[in-house]
């Protein structure tokens, strides 16, 4: 019997945009959902916008609007980027969904007669200004370690310390600033230390039948230090106000957006479900149904989120009695050359931003080429990146069609040879030409287990390979003189050869590459391919259609523009920073004010930067010295209107090096970007050069 698969992919936060560092998950779980697709499988595919907590909460209420109208304005977003990098999800849901309330629900209950629900009462944070408890981000104080201002309640930016919110010094609440008291709550808590022996086991073992254990074994053993540690009791309940599920019976208590996150999987493909009644959501859920039809669950996640799903969400299963997942694959971080995605680097680029600049398949094709089934992280280093695309991708693969589709179409009416004429039309070597089909299609059987257990390197790798070889054998039969010698016969019979390795090759890249495949099945004049048809050749005088560009090279021209916007948007959101609120920032006293030197300026020149969206130029005279500052003001000034203005420049601030140069101080502002941005100008009257006091 065919298998029948679900997989997941981890549940995006509803309050940010996607960017290269989630593509990564995505585009390695949609390639392993494809792969089984091909391969004939029963194979679906859900997410969800991950939509509760407290973030979103605050965020919408400093945005003036609703948690409800800010996770769909962010679900549309998030699809949107999914659609253009052709993930292709059967379903995408939200927690916030009425299914998702009642698995959550009813998986509550089941932990709660089972006994694993304890109830007790806990001191925490609460800041009596906003009326409400502070999770540990949302407080600010100064490190009892090092001494360092301005530090989350729960660790240290600049030593790493890691403490308590009790702990920090001087803590503020970074919703309204006030001092946060002490108050006591009941809290309901998962006891996970009911489920120590089981969940032990359940990290060192296997499902009967399943090719690969429920975690990979690097993945258990760091997950060791937790189970020495001891596994604590887990809080799953917060107070109101809060965005999330009500706790039945328990007034004024939500479920923590945790708690219900992981049950967003079950959620979405009980919608999907829902709009496809033929699938059967008990035979994938219940604990006794998928033990005996076999069904396979597999959750793709970060490493990031390790504890949650190899502890917490096997156990919540498992105690409710459902099924628990088949495997949980963890991948590791994107860096970007080398190092972690950073925003004043210009590395934090968002999905948005490289679709305006770069063919999406070229990053799936790239984290395809480094990805294994390792928790190492993936460096996407961009001299490598445009190498790797214009040599292998476009310089191998779609070569094979670019150089004898269109020869094939000019000269022999786009049919293919009839292969029992063979030995006729190239007597040179017969053998040679059936041999290339063969040693194509001999390797289906690695590529494919290198697809199975996520080595999708080694796949790339094999693949290109085989490109290579067809290369060659186009380079030794030379249609083009062939073409020239007016000997049609045979260079038919040297292109069908290398268009039907084309074809293999294609079958092999179509889980990686969903479009550019099918504009190659489109010209090949092919109904969408699968693995089966690896064993079927293209027949004898099949016609192709008429070539059409495939894919072209990377230009660095557009790396360079995704580098130079990703850096942008720093600037807009320097603007934006205290966002999702706007809280008025921690008191400070006289003399730390006076350590900002601000100046009044009058702005000398402004102008455009090329390639830049959303920066002008300015040069302002502070009275004894003449200053470059970039402004990421464009959509709100014209250059030329700016001339002559009066500005309030931060004289001491320490320059920034730009990509279009350097930045020497800091034109304020006020507003929250784009066109609503308000240049702070002193009264007429100024000169450049006055303190700003
Ligand atoms: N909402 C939770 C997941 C809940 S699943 C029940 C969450 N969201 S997230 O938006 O922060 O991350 C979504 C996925 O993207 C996670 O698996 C996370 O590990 C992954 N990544 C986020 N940044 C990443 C990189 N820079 N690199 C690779 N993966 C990264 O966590
Ligand atoms: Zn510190």
């Amino acid at each position: 019997m065919s298998r029948r698969i679900l997989v997941t992919a981890a549940l995006p936060y509803a309050n940010g945009s996607i960017h290269l560092g989630h593509l990564l998950e995505y585009i390695q779980s949609d390639i392993w959902a494809r792969f089984q697709r091909l391969r004939g499988r029963e194979c679906f595919y859900v997410c969800a916008d991950d939509a509760h907590g407290t973030p979103i909460m605050l965020r919408a209420r400093a945005e003036g609007s609703t948690p409800e109208a800010l996770i769909e304005r962010m679900q549309a977003e998030h699809q949107r980027d999914f659609t253009a990098f052709h993930i292709g999800f059967d379903h995408y849901h939200s927690t916030h969904s009425p299914e998702n309330r009642e698995l959550a629900e009813y998986i509550y209950s089941q932990l709660q007669a089972g006994g694993h629900i304890a109830r007790r009462s806990i001191t925490q944070a609460y800041d009596a200004r906003a009326g409400m408890f502070l999770p540990d981000r949302f407080i600010r104080g100064t490190c009892p370690r090092c001494g360092a201002p301005q530090q989350y309640g729960d660790t240290c930016e600049i030593c790493g310390a890691t403490y308590s919110p009790a702990e920090l010094k001087d803590a503020i609440s970074v919703v309204s600033g006030a001092p946060p008291e002490k108050r006591n709550s009941e809290h309901d808590f998962f006891k996970l230390g009911d489920f120590t022996a089981w969940l032990h086991q359940w990290t060192r073992g296997r499902d009967p039948g399943a090719i690969q254990p429920h975690v990979d074994p690097a993945v258990a053993n760091k997950l060791e230090e937790w189970f020495t540690a001891g596994l604590k009791d887990w809080d799953i309940s917060r107070d109101a106000p809060y965005f999330g599920f009500a706790i039945p019976g328990a007034p004024g208590k939500y479920f923590y957006v945790w708690l219900d996150a992981p049950i967003g999987y079950m959620a979405s493909f009980r919608h999907f479900c829902k709009l496809h009644p033929e699938i059967d959501f008990d035979a994938f859920w219940q604990a006794d149904r998928a033990t005996a039809e076999q069904t396979e669950l597999y959750h793709f996640i970060g490493k990031d989120i390790t504890y949650f799903h190899t502890l917490f969400w096997p156990a919540m299963l498992h105690g409710a009695g459902l099924r628990t997942p088949t495997a949980v694959f963890v991948h590791g971080f994107v860096t970007v050359n080398g190092r972690k995605m950073s925003k004043s680097r210009g590395t934090f680029i968002n999905a948005h931003t490289w679709i305006e600049h770069l063919d999406p398949e070229y990053l799936r094709y790239y984290y395809a080429a480094k990805l294994g089934a390792g928790i190492e992280d993936i460096d996407l280093n961009f001299d490598d990146f445009i190498q790797r695309i214009n040599a292998d991708l476009v310089g191998k693969y779609v070569n094979i069609a670019s150089r004898t589709a269109r020869l094939l179409n000019r000269h022999c009416g786009g049919r293919l040879a009839d292969p029992s004429r063979a030995s006729m039309a190239v007597p040179q070597d017969p053998a040679r030409r059936s041999a290339l089909a063969a040693i194509v299609s001999a390797m289906a059987e690695l590529i494919a287990q290198a697809y199975e257990s996520r080595q999708y390197s080694l796949a790339v790798r094999q693949i290109m390979k085989l490109a290579d070889l067809v290369n060659r054998f186009i380079d030794q039969y030379k249609p083009w003189e062939l073409a020239q010698a007016a000997r049609y016969d045979a260079l038919q019979e040297a292109c069908s050869a290398a268009l039907d390795a084309f074809r293999v090759l294609t079958i092999y890249l179509k889980p990686i590459l969903p479009a550019l495949t099918a504009k190659a099945e489109r010209f090949l004049h092919l109904e969408p391919l699968s693995w089966a048809d690896l064993a079927t050749p293209l027949a004898p005088g099949h016609r192709i259609r008429p070539y059409e560009h495939l894919m072209t090279r990377v230009n660095p021209a557009s790396v360079k523009a995704i580098l130079a916007a990703s850096e942008e948007s720093l600037q807009s959101q320097s603007m934006k920073k205290e966002s999702p609120m706007n809280p008025i920032a921690p008191e400070i006293t006289i003399d730390d004010f006076s350590r900002i030197d601000l100046r009044v300026a009058r702005v000398v020149r402004a102008e455009q930067v090329e390639g830049a969206d959303k920066l002008l130029r300015l040069e302002v005279d502070l009275g004894d010295q003449t200053r470059q500052v970039f402004a990421g003001i464009k959509a709100a000034y014209e250059p030329g209107e700016l001339a002559g203005k009066l500005v309030v420049v931060v004289a001491n601030l320490a320059p920034r090096k730009m990509r279009f140069g350097i930045s020497a101080g800091m034109v304020l502002a006020a507003g929250p970007g784009g066109q609503e941005v308000f240049l702070v100008s002193p009264d007429s009257g100024a000169t450049p050069g006055m303190k700003v006091k």
